[in-house]
């Protein structure tokens, strides 16, 4: 996929998206099918469904989805939809014994089947073993959970080689953590405008003076597709710049990386192995709300982890949210001609190709 953008790259300029792609809600109405309902979304950590019963309500798209811990063990999801007249099942998050329906009754178990309805023995031929809820496509990642509406959809191993291996060797014991922190984030923006943006470091060093200088080393900065999955790979900041203390001594104690999982989840490991994500909900077609989560072992409190989250909050966080709604504002404008991509065939910090592929993966998923 690299070699095949730097070829592109080599070959003709290329363009950023047309301004209607971030402004127009037809396309946004087909991204909710094409995009959301055909890709791996992320659903919840999976601390939140460590006992049988415990569930998540989510919603992808327009689908409201029920993640549950079943008898036997294994984490489902449901459609959050009552086979009987459509109410929805449960709200947020929780513990029970059975999915039971607050609009009539309805009683399903934990594998989705239904085990009881009010009134059921008055109606003749009712087959009660013939209805259950609706089950899509459902994969623990390193203890995320992630689901596909997409039943034909191929495994997440598929979509993003060789990202559950890296990301094991970067944070030994990552199934054994658990959110400790989370951040969340409205943007004034489409989705596509948040995750671009995130998905360049042409714009770090002007823009992320602390990230820069404190965290990373731009000028060894660079993304990679990897399936479809954007790898973004740097040496840490020089040890007397780095904004906290590294206390932690294993292979790549010293290393920053993130993996993108197209289109609105990111892995990210900072140095000394902290763990954090994005998750990027696409609310409508000019606003998304941005997770920053973070993790510790079984969530155990952490001053350290603390300060970075309200570190990283309070400068990256702060400082993309301005970009994003500028950038929105003159989508919004009706004076935007797409403008040229910079693109370095030999990649780097300073060469937007990431930007290439995504545009890339959208067109595949409209076509
Ligand atoms: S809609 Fe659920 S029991 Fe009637
Ligand atoms: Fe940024």
């Amino acid at each position: 996929m690299a070699l095949v953008v730097e070829r592109e790259a080599a070959e003709a300029p290329r363009l950023a998206l047309e301004a209607s792609w971030y402004t127009d809600p037809g396309i946004f109405e087909r991204e909710r099918t094409a995009v959301f309902a055909r890709t791996w979304q992320y659903a919840c950590h999976g601390s939140a469904l460590r006992r049988a019963g415990d569930f998540v309500a989510f919603t992808i798209g327009k689908v409201p989805l029920l993640a549950v811990r079943d008898r036997q063990g294994a984490v489902r999801c449901f459609h959050n939809v009552c086979r009987h007249r459509a109410h929805a099942l449960a709200e947020g998050c929780g513990n029970r014994a059975f999915i039971v329906c607050p609009y009539h009754g309805w009683r399903y178990d934990l594998d989705g089947r239904l085990r009881s309805a009010p009134g059921e023995d008055r109606v003749p031929g009712f087959d009660r073993s013939a209805i259950a809820l609706g089950e899509v496509r459902t994969e623990i990642f390193c203890g995320f959970v992630f689901v596909n509406l997409d039943p034909q959809a191929a495994p997440m191993a598929q979509w993003y080689p060789g990202v559950e291996e890296e990301l094991r060797a970067f944070v030994p014991g990552i199934d054994a953590l658990a959110p400790v922190d989370e951040v969340v984030v409205p943007e004034a923006c489409n989705w596509k405008v948040s995750v671009e943006n995130y998905s360049e470091c042409y714009h770090c060093k002007l823009t992320h003076p602390t990230f820069s200088s404190g965290v990373i080393d731009p000028d060894s900065y660079d993304i990679r597709p990897q399936g479809h999955c954007l790898r973004h790979t740097t040496r840490s900041a020089q040890s007397e710049a780095m904004t906290y203390a590294i206390d932690v001594q294993n292979a790549h104690a010293a290393d920053y990386s993130s993996w993108y999982l197209w289109p609105t989840f990111s892995f990210q490991v900072y140095p000394g192995n902290v763990l954090n994500t994005y998750l990027w909900r696409a609310e409508d077609h000019r606003s998304v709300t941005v997770t920053r989560g973070w993790y510790t072992p079984g969530g155990a409190p952490s001053e350290a982890i603390d300060r970075l989250a309200a570190q990283d909050r309070a400068t990256t966080v702060a400082e993309d949210i301005k970009i994003v709604e500028s950038v929105q504002r003159g989508l919004d404008s009706g004076v935007y001609e797409p403008g040229l991509l910079v693109i370095d065939p030999d990649g780097g910090v300073m060469s937007e190709h990431s930007i290439a592929a995504i545009h890339g993966w959208l067109r595949e998923a409209l076509a």
